[in-house]
Order: structure tokens, then C-alpha cells, then sequence
């Protein structure tokens, strides 16, 4: 399970905050899905979810870029674009599990996997983005 922590994880703007906090709760409900004895049921549609809502914010979140202005938004968006093909990679992974309990195994990694993912991303790029949205906001 991933938990959403203000303090650490925010980056001072309401929207993109939000779109974190579902991409946190999209990734927990893969990871139940894959210990689910009905896995195959739903782990396509909450997989689509993921990145379809991946999509959307990493478009949400480049349109504010260039909004502020800000100056490191070609790696940035770069970075947006490896992460959908990461993602790409990990649906391919899960869709060629054969069984449930193919599925219950590496249901740990594929979420540890899911969590660094996103995780690392907002520490790592989305966090420059802080001063940017405290300047917004006086
Ligand atoms: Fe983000
Ligand atoms: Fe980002």
C-alpha cells in the first residue's frame, strides 16, 4: 500500500496534489486486484485506468509548465514520455501472468515497481515545481 503524505509529498499546488493522491489509489488497487482470485476480471481495466490518468495529468501538469514558464519543461515532459513507456512495460509484464496465483506472486514487486515509479518521479522532477507554484500563489 502506498499512503499520500502531505508534508512530504506535496507540491503546493491543489490540482496536481489531487491527480498524485488517484494516481497513489489507482496503483493500490492494482495491487489488490493481482492478489484478487478474479484478477483477470478487472486487472485490464484498472491497468487502462492507470495510464490513461497518467496521461491526463502528465498533460495537466505540462500545460502549467509552460503557463509558469518554466525553464526545465522540455526534460521534463521527455521524462513524462519514458514514463508511459515504463508503464508500457509493466502491463505487458502482468498481461502474460498465466494464473492467479502467477499473479498473487509478484503482485509485491509489480506494486513496489508501480510506487517507485510514481514516487520517485514527483521527488525527483515534480518537486522543482515547487517554488514555481509558491510564487504563484502570492
Ligand atoms: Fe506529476
Ligand atoms: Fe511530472
Amino acid at each position: 500500500m502506498i499512503v499520500w503524505r502531505e508534508q512530504k509529498m506535496s507540491v503546493g499546488n491543489t490540482m496536481i496534489d489531487a491527480d498524485h493522491r488517484y494516481l497513489m489509489c489507482l496503483i493500490n488497487t492494482v495491487e489488490l486486484a493481482l492478489r484478487s482470485e478474479s484478477y483477470r476480471d478487472v486487472i485490464d481495466i484498472v491497468l487502462e485506468q492507470l495510464e490513461q490518468y497518467a496521461r491526463e495529468h502528465f498533460d495537466r501538469e505540462e500545460k502549467l509548465q509552460v503557463e509558469l514558464r518554466y525553464i526545465r519543461y522540455d526534460q521534463h515532459a521527455q521524462r513524462h514520455r519514458e514514463l508511459l513507456r515504463e508503464l508500457d512495460q509493466i502491463r505487458s509484464r502482468v498481461q502474460a501472468l498465466a494464473t492467479p496465483e502467477a499473479a498473487a506472486a509478484i503482485a509485491g514487486e509489480i506494486a513496489q515497481l508501480l510506487r517507485h515509479w510514481l514516487v520517485n518521479h514527483i521527488f525527483q522532477e515534480d518537486m522543482l515545481l515547487k517554488p514555481l507554484f509558491s510564487q504563484q500563489r502570492r
